[in-house]
């Protein structure tokens, strides 16, 4: 079985190796093609890869190429984990909506929808390419924003899922915290991409969250990043991005006081560069642990197995709504768990949702519908439109200034600014 990664040359790729070694026998792979524009990263990646491999005695060839269409030809998926204009980019999502007093964020808010803008037209023509040679090759987005690319994928007629490793992060948090393997929790996880809330954790089928909530309320907001009280009061645990809704004045302050997570992670990154390049390491380093994407390779070497083996359990996907959530249009993307088959991913029935959430998920899903059109047809005034329409945005002033910025902080990578 032939596997693509484009965006092969991320740091993040010795993660989805060590995912691929480790759960070989959910995933008889053979060949791993790493796609990268950057030759000394592609090269770099792939050297680290084939040392891991081996000392894993795992079989799999690994090759390396520019040109997605060679890579596509005979693959059983691909994988989009690319990320345009790297860490630079991001850096200025996350810096320049500060200047307005709204959250700097890679994935929400303005630097999101900036972020949306480089990324869709790229990722469209890789998967075009893709489908011109191979139209049975499934492809895997976990390039963000995953909402908005899944949508621009599906809305295109290609055979997409898209990936997010938050609610794989939560379903094993709450194993270790009932002390049990994690096969024994499922979430009761809905929403959108980076907009969630898990409403129930069952183990062995009977909804645990009041008693974690009750014994580990502390620790769990901890880590999340939001107020236990919160937490409680509203009897669910939401995504970690919620913070940037429900303490978004706050998150506005603390960002201003401290460089960006950007630069973090450029500093990171460094460090995994100097490490990949150390012909003796052979092994994912602990540094990647760091890295918001753990447990990344476990969710997408599960979500390809069952794709490619047809095994039909129930996993979290980004899939089309098609009356899932009956508030929304039927082309929107949700995040919620899902049968995986050879057919695709198909979301479960879903327990009515209060309005408490739906008013954001309603929100957020019209901002994400404007912000495609702003990603494939361009113009100014469809990015006032979807910032006028963000919930954390809505004000004119607001939407006429963070465009001006957005445009003169990304005209290199929009073909029509
Ligand atoms: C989580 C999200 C990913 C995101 C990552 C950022 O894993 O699910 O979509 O890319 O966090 O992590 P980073 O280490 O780059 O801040
Ligand atoms: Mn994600």
């Amino acid at each position: 079985m032939k596997i693509v990664v484009v965006g092969g040359g991320s740091t993040y790729t010795p993660e989805l190796i060590d995912g691929m070694a480790r759960l070989r026998t959910e995933l008889p792979v053979d060949e791993i093609v790493l796609v990268d524009p950057a030759e000394d990263r592609r090269e770099l990646l792939a050297a680290v890869s084939r040392r891991m491999l081996r000392k894993l005695d795992h079989p799999a060839r690994v090759s390396t190429t520019a040109d997605p269409a060679q890579a596509a030809d005979g693959a059983a998926a691909v994988l989009l984990q690319l990320r345009v204009g790297g860490q630079a980019a991001r850096a200025r999502d996350e810096r320049w909506p500060l200047d307005c007093g709204c959250v700097g964020q890679e994935t929400t808010g303005a630097g999101g929808l900036a972020k949306a803008l480089r990324t869709v037209p790229v990722v469209t023509e890789i998967a075009d390419t893709v489908r011109d040679v191979n139209p049975d090759a499934w492809i895997v987005d976990f390039t963000n924003p995953v909402g908005i690319v899944t949508r621009a994928l599906l809305q295109e007629g290609h055979r997409a899922v898209g990936l997010c490793n938050v609610a794989i992060g939560l379903q094993r948090y709450f194993a270790e915290l009932l002390g049990t393997e994690p096969g024994r929790v499922e979430l009761d996880h809905v929403g959108l991409n980076h907009l969630t809330w898990e409403r129930r954790v069952l183990l062995d089928g009977e909804d645990v969250l009041p008693g974690l909530l009750a014994g580990h309320g502390d620790a769990i907001a901890a880590r999340i990043g939001l107020p236990v009280a919160l937490l409680r009061e509203l009897g669910v645990v939401p995504s970690y991005y919620l913070r940037y809704f429900y303490l978004h004045d706050q998150v506005v302050r603390e960002q201003r006081g401290t460089g960006s997570r950007a630069e973090e992670v450029a500093a990171m990154e460094k460090q995994l560069l100097e490490m990949y390049a150390d012909p003796t390491i052979d092994s994912k380093p602990d540094l990647l642990a760091g890295r918001g994407g753990a447990h990344y390779s476990d969710a997408a070497v599960a979500l390809m197995a069952s794709l490619l083996g047809d095994r039909r359990d129930v996993q979290v996907a980004n899939v089309r709504n098609s009356g899932t959530l009956p508030f929304l249009p039927d082309d929107a993307v949700i995040e919620v768990p899902s049968t995986i088959g050879a057919d695709g991913a198909t979301p479960l029935p879903v327990a009515s949702v209060p309005p408490l959430f739906t008013g954001l998920i309603g929100a957020v899903t019209a901002y994400e519908h404007l912000a495609l059109e702003a990603a494939v047809h361009g113009g100014a005034d469809r990015v006032r439109a979807a910032l006028l329409a963000h919930p954390l945005v809505g004000q004119w002033d607001l939407a006429e200034s963070l465009t001006e910025r957005l445009l003169a902080e990304n005209r290199r990578y929009l073909s029509w600014a």
